[in-house]
């Protein structure tokens, strides 16, 4: 059926001709991978890739980093913006230090506890950490599977964010989330862009919805309240 293909569809792109590599990808170090998620925030992947190189380089468990004083990680998050979640990071590195003893919490339930880790950030914490079946649902995602679906339901809306979510969760690799979550993401970024997809290399265009109607200019829709 049309979401098997979709997923098998993703997988094969992968495994032949997803080459993009970055710092964090394929890492299973929950520390590393949640430095990585919450640096990414709100922030593009060329940009926030030098910042999670010296993180990484300054504090490469959580324990440095639980241990360093405000002032210098804020020095290093300079440039980053929002120093809201430089502070909440602060305060999860330190509570995982402290109370969990430097281990990070592997549950989801216990990841999405942390401050500053919100529904995606614990899915992709939860799946490329411990392979657990969470789909990660971010700007690329709902960008994929509008498109592919054919979903014209806005993505910031209460309806929007619980269909994408429960077909995320449908599609998703459930016996490799890790994978999956990553192929997804890279897809979005590399061939199903915001802007000029490259739906003539894409394996998936054949059944894409937004592609047949030439509609892809105008999924994924928002709503401009
Ligand atoms: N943006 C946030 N997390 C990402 C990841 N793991 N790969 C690519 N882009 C991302």
């Amino acid at each position: 059926d049309t979401k098997r293909f979709f997923t098998d569809c993703l997988l094969t792109w992968n495994r032949l001709h997803n080459s993009r590599s970055m710092p964090w990808k394929g890492e299973k170090n929950p520390y590393k991978i949640w430095l990585s998620e919450i640096i990414l925030q709100q922030t593009r992947v060329e940009q926030g890739w030098p910042y999670y190189e010296r993180f990484i380089t300054n504090y490469p468990v959580v324990e440095k980093l639980a241990a360093a004083p405000e002032e210098e990680v804020f020095r290093l998050w300079q440039g980053l913006g929002y120093y809201a979640r430089c502070k909440n990071m602060l305060a999860a590195a330190r509570e995982i230090a402290g109370k969990h003893k430097g281990a990070f919490p592997n549950t989801y339930e216990g990841i999405t506890s942390l401050k500053g880790v919100g529904a995606y950030t614990a899915a992709a914490i939860a799946s490329f950490a411990f392979n657990l079946p969470h789909a990660v649902l971010d700007g690329n995602v709902y960008r994929v599977l509008a498109r592919f679906f054919g979903i014209d339901t806005p993505t910031d809306t209460t309806a929007g964010k619980k269909l994408f979510t429960q077909l995320a969760q449908e599609v998703l690799a459930k016996d490799q989330p890790a994978t999956y979550n990553q192929a997804i993401m890279d897809f979005g970024a590399v061939v199903c862009k915001p802007q000029q997809p490259l739906c003539t290399a894409c394996p998936l265009a054949s059944r894409c919805e937004a592609h047949q109607k030439g509609l892809t200019d105008l999924v994924p829709v928002k709503s401009k309240k």
